[in-house]
C-alpha cells in the first residue's frame, strides 16, 4: 500500500502539481485511459493541462477519458452538466478526439440501461491508469455519497442533501440543482493504476483527515481510498 501525501503552498502550486502527474502518466503511456473529475478544484490543474499541451509538451491524441459522474437531466449544451464543463475546461483546449472522452449521458430515458452501458463501456476501456478524485465536504467521490454500503458499479444516486447544497453555488437557485446524478461506482476508482486525489481549502482539511486517517466505512466513501495500492493526495490551504 502506498500513500504519497504532499502538501503544496497554495492552489496554483496545486493546480501545477496536478497537472504535472497527469501530464507524466500520458507521456509515460501515450494511450493512457484517464478517469476525470468535475467541480472546483480541478479546474487549476484543467487550465495548467491547457498550457502544457500549448506549450507542445504533452499529446492526448491516443488519450481516451472516463469522467466520474453527470447530473440526470442536463444536457450537453446546459451549462451546469459535466459534458459542456469538460468540454470548456479542457477537451476543447487539447488535442483529444471528442470521441475519446466519456461522461455518462444525462439525458437517458432508460437510466438503469445507461448506467449498464457505462459500466459495459469502463469495462471495455479500462482499467484506468491514472483517476483523478476531488472530494465532497461529506467524504463522497465521484457520487457515491455517504451510506450503509460500498457500491461497485456505475449507478444513479440520490444526492444528498449536502452535496446540493454545495453544489448549489453553479446554479442560479438551490431548486435548480438536479436531484439525481450517474456515478461510477467505487470498483471503478479502486481498480485505477493510481489514484490522484486533490482538495483545496481548509474547509476540505477535516474531512481529507478523517477520510485518510480514519475508519474505512462508507459513511465516508472517500476512506475506501486507504486501501488503494497506488494513491497521491495533494492537498493545498
Ligand atoms: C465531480 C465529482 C465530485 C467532486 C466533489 C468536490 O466530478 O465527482 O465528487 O469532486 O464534489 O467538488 P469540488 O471540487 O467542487 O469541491
Amino acid at each position: 500500500m502506498k500513500m504519497n501525501f504532499i502538501k503544496v503552498k497554495d492552489y496554483n502550486a496545486l493546480s501545477v502539481h496536478a497537472a504535472e502527474i497527469i501530464c507524466a502518466q500520458v507521456n509515460s503511456k501515450p494511450n493512457s485511459v484517464l478517469g476525470l473529475a468535475t467541480g472546483s478544484t480541478p479546474i487549476g490543474a484543467y487550465e495548467q493541462i491547457r498550457e502544457m499541451y500549448k506549450r507542445g509538451e504533452v499529446d492526448f491524441s491516443a488519450v481516451k477519458t472516463i469522467n466520474l459522474d453527470e447530473y440526470v437531466g442536463l444536457s450537453p449544451e446546459n451549462a451546469q452538466s459535466y459534458r459542456y464543463f469538460m468540454n470548456n475546461q479542457l477537451f476543447n483546449g487539447i488535442n483529444i478526439a471528442k470521441e475519446n472522452t466519456h461522461l455518462p449521458d444525462g439525458m437517458s430515458n432508460t437510466v438503469d440501461d445507461e448506467c449498464a452501458r457505462y459500466e459495459r463501456l469502463i469495462d471495455s476501456l479500462g482499467p484506468i491508469d491514472l483517476q483523478l478524485l476531488g472530494i465532497g465536504n461529506n467524504g463522497h467521490i465521484g457520487f457515491n455519497e455517504p451510506g450503509d454500503f460500498f457500491i461497485k458499479e456505475c449507478h444513479c444516486t440520490q444526492l444528498a442533501a449536502k452535496t446540493i447544497e454545495a453544489n448549489s453555488r453553479f446554479f442560479d437557485t438551490i431548486d435548480e440543482v438536479p436531484k439525481k446524478a450517474i456515478t461510477v461506482g467505487m470498483g471503478t476508482v479502486m481498480a485505477a493504476k493510481k489514484v490522484l486525489l486533490i482538495a483545496a481549502g481548509k474547509e476540505k482539511a477535516e474531512i481529507i483527515n478523517k477520510a485518510l486517517t480514519g475508519k474505512i466505512t462508507p459513511q465516508v466513501p472517500a476512506s475506501i481510498l486507504q486501501f488503494h495500492a497506488d494513491l497521491t493526495v495533494v492537498v493545498s490551504p
